[in-house]
């Protein structure tokens, strides 16, 4: 828990171990300087010589306090940005550095709590007991602490589970523009993945958004198994990018006692932007479509820390506003180059009615090899093919110009297609198992070998007849059920 912001459990324990951050930063215990400027989120402060990162306390008139972090230097003076509202900061205010590193504090009872940007309840259900304290800007685990992604983790998506497999401790982005269903399906899979505990980090969403989730899409018995870490898009800028530290320190003490943990991030280009807003309060030049470096340091920090060790494992699934449905701008560009895979939500598969609205095509799970049997592999690599050809037929489809009988493969296809719809189309609220998944997509392979071999020997009759080859005349083989 943060030490600026006094809580009911707030102990001496807690200001002792700010008091030992201090000592391991070399940061001097006490320093006192006097607000001189404040322009926009900026605040700049004269003699405060305190690190980087430092959380600092603004003395206002009438007793009141305000908070303040540390987030460069520029000649002699030390800029800050507000992590609480800073209105009535005036010039000349005292403000004195609190400490240098911030923590949270971990523990069991953390399931089913939903949390703020410092760490602490905002549920009203009390205190969280003081067990653990993390620093929440932890290194990542070090290459050869990590080990191989080998089994698969269950989504309850079939879209995802049959033809785009996850792995323990892989990273996923989900990437779509506005309003196609990245939250929707993050919610689905929290409730019912079957990770041991899934922690969800909302960052900017809108107020309405975190209840309506809490409430409806996850419910109280889903929120049993999970910690909630929700920094609205009202919140500072610093509070949104604490939360997604916050999120990733909650899911590291849970890897570190055993767990396999999902870390569901919603979203990810609400954190960027929020580290826009503080590099640019700091100074910084926007150097790549008005993001500034930093942003593009923070990304890999944060997805880094999850993976598999030997103790457990953090599943990573990021969801990535694209503007304008543009997959190379920089945000997305950045996460696409660090995570194992990425799933595209296309707007015309949405519009359509199509949910998940995930592109098959698009996406892509850099782990499935190492996570699916031989059969299952065969299976997906013939209705991935499947689908692709369909693809490219697609428009001479829709407007009738397709002719059955002048190649085999374009006539498979479109056989084929009702059946890869159905397995893929899910409500949100209809899980689907694992094993299932699998069974559904090796036998809806082997119905496409026989409709294959079906088609084959109609058109070998057809033409020793000397006849053009009717596809739909084919009789199909056994239904299998999605
Ligand atoms: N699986 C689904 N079944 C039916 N409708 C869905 C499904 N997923 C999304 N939708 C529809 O799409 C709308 C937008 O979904 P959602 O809020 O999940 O999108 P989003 O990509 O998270 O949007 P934003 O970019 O604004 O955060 C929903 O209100 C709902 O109408
Ligand atoms: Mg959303």
């Amino acid at each position: 828990m943060n030490s600026c912001v006094a809580t009911a459990n707030s102990t001496g324990d807690e200001y002792l171990r700010a008091q030992f951050d201090a000592v391991k930063m070399t940061m001097p215990l006490r320093a006192i300087g006097r607000v001189t400027a404040v322009s926009g989120l900026t605040i700049e402060a004269a003699q405060l010589p305190v690190p980087l990162g430092s959380l600092c306390r603004i003395h206002l008139m009438g007793g009141r306090t305000s908070t303040a972090e540390v987030i460069g230097f520029q000649s002699d003076r030390t800029l800050l940005m507000p992590l609480t509202a800073p209105t009535g900061v005036a010039r000349g205010d005292r403000i004195e550095n609190v400490t240098a590193a911030p923590r949270i504090w971990c523990s069991p009872q953390l399931l089913g709590r939903v949390l703020n940007g410092f760490g602490q309840p905002i549920d009203g259900k009390g205190p969280l007991p003081l067990a653990e304290s993390r620093r929440i800007d932890a290194k990542s685990p070090a290459p050869l602490d990590r080990t191989n992604i080998r089994q698969p983790i269950a989504t309850s998506v079939r879209a995802i589970d049959g033809l785009h497999t996850c792995g323990l401790g892989q990273r996923m982005g989900i990437f779509s523009g506005p309003g196609v269903g990245k939250s929707t399906l993050l919610a689905s899979i929290s409730r019912f993945t079957s990770a041991d505990i899934s922690v969800i980090a909302l960052i900017g969403e809108r107020g309405r958004e975190v209840q309506e989730f809490i409430e409806h899409s996850l419910g109280a018995e889903g929120l049993q198994r999970c910690v909630v870490i929700v920094s609205t898009s009202d919140d500072s800028p610093l509070l949104r990018v604490r939360a997604a530290r916050v999120a990733c320190t909650v899911s590291e003490y849970f890897r570190d006692q055993g767990a396999d943990v999902l870390l569901l991030m919603d979203s990810l280009t609400r954190m960027c932007q929020a580290q826009r807003q503080i590099g640019l309060a700091a100074h910084e030049p926007p150097a790549t479509k008005g993001f500034p470096p930093s942003v593009f340091t923070l990304i890999p920090e944060i997805l880094e820390r999850a993976g598999k060790t030997a103790a457990g494992s953090i599943t990573g699934f990021y969801t990535v506003l694209v503007e304008g449905d543009d997959f190379n701008e920089p945000i997305p560009d950045a996460v696409k180059g660090i995570t194992d895979g990425h799933l595209w939500l296309s707007r015309a598969l949405a519009n359509r009615g199509h949910f998940p609205a995930i592109d098959m095509q698009q996406s892509i799970s850099r782990v499935r090899g190492d996570v699916i049997d031989k059969d299952h592999a065969t299976a997906v690599r013939r209705i991935l093919s499947l689908s692709a050809i369909y693809q490219d037929i697609e428009d001479l489809v829709n407007i009738g110009a397709y002719v059955p009988g002048v190649n085999l493969e374009f006539d498979l296809a479109v056989q084929a297609r009702p059946k890869i719809i159905q397995y893929l189309q899910q409500p949100p609220d209809d899980p689907s198992d694992l094993e299932l998944s699998r069974r559904k997509v090796v036998d809806l392979a082997g119905w496409i070998d026989q409709m294959d071999k079906a088609l084959r020997a109609q058109a070998a009759k057809v033409n020793r007849a000397g006849g053009p080859v009717v596809a739909q005349a084919v009789g199909a083989p056994k239904a299998v059920s999605a």
